[in-house]
């Protein structure tokens, strides 16, 4: 067959198949202004209904990737919602977007960010858990390993990440892009960054969605293998937001081992499910603790709810990281605790954890050297 590439990519498209139309994407009309170039770049627009699974714009991607002559680095599909009240957000098919409210950039359609690598969200249902002391943690682990991480502060309710690394600093903007700041080999990006640290955060849907869609577009993070992104505990606007700006390839869950906490997870867990984001599995974080010295046992908040979410959700429990005196406080003084204290029981778990992760996302081999000190 001496078949055209672009044909190819549309007979690819052609045969997936949207069960609730019947009919394959392309019949369906779901697919607009495809455009491939010789050298195989690929680019569309997804026409993607509420009604819709969003599991198709991944069907799709994975159709387009297998043929061959695509560049799958080179693969870019804009998710466009056709109707409903988010419409008004979203560029038309073909046509460029108008400005939103306040004359702001309009916000980009769900988009590719292939230079971000994997992209992992970590989420809780609860605050107060340990989302940000997770996903500060995992990343300064994951760069340990030598691999390069960015993490976005999604808590935009809240920012701790700058505390966290001690970096307080205004990004310098070079060519309208924001440049990430960077601690313990980490790009980091925060709205802490960007505004007062004492200005009250009562942002609303559209604008948490401009927050997060110019943090994925507007910084200039550079070419990543992994993306941690802190979010704000629940299932709010910041949660459907990144889920709708980019491919999100992991949830990361984390609970306490308390019933309470581990009710609230599994409701996050259940939403992420339901925007087709897999859960990579749970982290149960303030487990119970022995002093080494001592031998007494603390169990402050309970025991074993990570391994219940596991099992409910039918996800593996990534860790159980114990309650570690002084993991605040190094926090406080903007020192993550698998940078300042490898050894601790904590730093251990959390370390181990990253790796787990690696193997979850495959892909990438685990046998990197684990560099230390
Ligand atoms: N394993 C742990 N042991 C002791 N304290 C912890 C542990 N994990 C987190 N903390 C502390 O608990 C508080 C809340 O953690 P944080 O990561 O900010 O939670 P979240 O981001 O979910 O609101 C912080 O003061 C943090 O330092
Ligand atoms: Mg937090």
């Amino acid at each position: 067959m001496t078949d055209s590439l672009s044909a190819r990519v549309a007979a690819a498209l052609a045969r997936v198949r949207n069960p609730r139309l019947e009919n394959d994407l392309f019949s369906a009309g779901m697919i607009r202004d495809l455009a491939v170039t010789e050298d195989g770049k690929v680019s569309f627009t997804f026409l993607l209904s509420r009604n819709d699974p969003a599991t198709l714009v991944r069907e799709a991607r994975a159709a387009v990737r297998a043929v061959d002559g695509v560049n799958p680095q080179e693969l870019r599909i804009s998710v466009v919602d056709p109707g409903g009240p988010a419409a008004s957000t979203h560029a038309p098919p073909g046509a460029p977007a108008g400005p939103g409210p306040g004359g702001a950039p309009p916000p980009a359609p769900a988009a590719d960010y292939p230079n971000l690598g994997r992209i992992i969200a970590v989420s809780s249902g609860k605050g107060g858990v340990g989302k940000s002391t997770v996903s500060a943690n995992l990343a300064v682990a994951l760069a340990r390993k030598g691999l390069r991480v960015g993490l976005m502060d999604g808590d935009v309710y809240g920012p701790n990440i700058p505390r966290m690394f001690g970096v307080f600093e205004k990004p310098p903007v070079v060519q309208g892009k924001i440049q990430p700041l960077q601690a313990y080999g980490v790009k980091l990006m925060s709205l802490g960054f960007l505004v007062d640290r004492d200005a009250p955060a009562i942002w609303r849907g559209p604008i948490i969605m401009k927050i997060v869609q110019q943090f994925l577009r507007d910084v200039e993070w550079g070419e990543l293998d992994y993306f941690i992104v802190d979010l704000p505990p629940g299932t709010g606007d910041a949660q459907l937001s990144l889920a709708q700006s980019c491919q999100v390839a992991q949830a990361v869950i984390v609970t306490t081992p308390q019933e309470v906490a581990v009710g609230d997870a599994l409701r996050g867990a259940r939403m992420f499910e339901k925007v087709s984001v897999p859960v990579a599995g749970i982290v149960e974080n303030m487990a119970p603790y022995t002093d080494p010295a001592t031998g007494v046992r603390l169990a402050m908040f309970g025991e074993g709810g990570g391994q219940r979410l596991a099992e409910e959700l039918k996800v593996p429990l990534l860790g159980s990281v114990p309650l570690q005196p002084g993991i605040a406080d190094l926090a406080d003084r903007g020192k993550p605790i698998v940078a300042a204290d490898p050894e601790s029981a904590a730093a251990r778990v959390l370390t181990a954890i990253a790796e787990r992760l690696v193997e979850v996302a495959g892909g990438r081999s685990l046998a990197l050297p684990i560099l230390r000190g």
